[in-house]
């Protein structure tokens, strides 16, 4: 969070990788959230890292894959700059052996010289995922992501069990908003497993996420 600019609204980046879509579908619900909040917002991905299917023998995941990429083409790609210009940071990426995937690692990679600066102090961030399964590992993706956030003097802000939505039978992950997507990594069919309730959920992290921005900005604009 900047120390010297408090005015103006406050400014949402989320920042994803999705390989099939889900976490392309979650963090599009955070940005129209964030936009509806009256937030000044960016969506960025972060772009593939192979150029070709991981793999390519799983034909109907690389046709969904490629699929994604297409849909995704306009979303612009993320920069560290996103990072530095926001107040509240929203990280997305599925659940990869219960870890982040590697092409956003590779961003927060990338952050070493910004976070070297203290670029990044005071900021409020949180995180979301998508998995295959709902015992494939979402807190450990989540709370890898919020370790970066630990190393980053970030304030975290999770969702929580504080608003009823995240009592919906599809949600209920406390550390962070996380869909089951099961097999759904078929073309034509891309992310339908994201439901309704996660999207609300998403939309409902990040309001609070905003709420406790202003709130922060505010108060160390008081305290100077
Ligand atoms: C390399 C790889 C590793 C994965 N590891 C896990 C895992 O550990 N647990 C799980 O539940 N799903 C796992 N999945 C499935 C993805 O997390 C799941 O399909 C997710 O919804 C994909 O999100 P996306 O469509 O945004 O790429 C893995 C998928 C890939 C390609």
């Amino acid at each position: 969070m900047s120390t010297t600019d408090f005015n103006g609204a406050t400014k949402v980046a989320v920042v994803y990788y999705s390989g099939t879509g889900n976490v392309h579908k979650l963090a599009t619900a955070a940005a129209e959230a964030a936009e509806k909040a009256g937030a000044e917002t960016r969506l960025r991905r972060v772009p593939e890292y192979v150029n070709e299917s991981l793999a390519p023998q799983f034909t109907e995941w690389t046709e969904a894959w490629a699929e994604n990429a297409e849909a995704m083409k306009d979303v612009p790609t993320a920069g560290v700059d996103d990072l530095e210009w926001a107040d509240v940071i929203l990280l997305g990426s599925p659940g990869r052996f219960g870890l982040i995937a590697a092409p956003l690692k590779h961003f927060i990679d990338l952050a070493w010289p910004l976070n070297a600066r203290r670029g990044l102090v005071n900021k409020v961030m949180s995180s979301f995922t998508s998995t295959g399964s709902q015992h494939g590992g979402q807190e450990g993706t989540i709370l890898s992501l919020n370790n970066v956030f630990y190393h980053w003097g970030a304030i975290i802000v999770p969702p929580g069990v504080t608003d009823d939505i995240q009592m919906a039978p599809s949600n209920g992950n406390p550390y962070g908003v996380s869909s089951v997507s099961g097999r759904q990594a078929v073309p034509g069919r891309l992310a339908e497993n994201v439901t309704e309730d996660n999207l609300a959920a998403l939309a409902y992290q990040t309001r609070r996420m905003i709420e406790i921005a202003t709130a922060l900005r505010h108060g160390f604009a008081a305290a100077r």
